[in-house]
């Protein structure tokens, strides 16, 4: 005999309303995956991805450290990298040409004055890219667009304990990623990848 759970009101699954709340109430406070750490070796290796709706970059700083920024100029907002994926030695922006280092730092505006004595211009220090958290384990790379959020460590949690038990992804290299578009909520996909009814079936047959 097995207890019964109801599932969530049908009408969740595709209320747009409802995936909004959750893209800011669940998907931009919690640390989310964002790429395999063997795509992140080299200095100025990158990729995008998104959270929450959000364009975001994470690449390999000149200290060989992971940052990770929104992927918006800070001059009209274009994307910098419209790529998934790749290796670039510093940011420049497609519209008009702004320039940041691998550290996010503004470094060039074609037709301002950086930094001046005076206090015209543009002040470098006000219009670097926008930083998000970013954090790696077992080989595996994170982001957090929440600033206030528990350290990476504190919400694995167990989880760090539990993955002891099984073998180490360190060395492992990431072969690709499988997309499944349909007219679904991404609910759908994660309730049926929870569900064990049909492995239940094999068992009992
Ligand atoms: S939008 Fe990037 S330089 Fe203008």
């Amino acid at each position: 005999m097995h207890n019964i759970v109801e599932s969530l009101p049908s009408w969740w699954y595709h209320s747009a309303q409802v995936f909004k709340q959750e893209q800011e109430k669940i998907f931009a406070k919690q640390w989310i995956f964002v790429a395999g750490a063997s795509d992140l070796k080299n200095r100025g290796d990158y990729v995008t991805t998104e959270i929450a709706g959000r364009s975001i970059i994470v690449i390999v700083n000149d200290n060989n450290e992971l940052g990770a920024f929104y992927n918006l100029c800070r001059h009209r907002a274009s994307p910098l990298c419209p790529k998934t994926q790749g290796n670039i030695p510093m940011f420049i922006c497609p519209y008009h040409s702004w320039s940041y280092g691998l550290d996010g730092s503004l470094k060039g505006a074609p037709g301002f004055v950086l930094n001046a004595e005076d206090g015209t211009g543009l002040n470098t220090g006000d219009y670097g890219l926008i930083k998000i958290r970013v954090s790696s384990w077992n080989n595996l790379v994170f982001a957090c667009l929440d600033e206030n959020g528990p350290s990476l460590e504190d919400w694995l949690g167990d989880i760090s304990v539990i993955a002891e038990r099984f073998p180490s992804l360190e060395g492992m290299v990431f072969e690709r990623l499988l997309e499944n578009e349909g007219a679904m909520n991404w609910k759908t996909y994660s309730d049926n990848s929870a569900e064990g009814y049909h492995c239940l079936r094999c068992i009992e047959n």
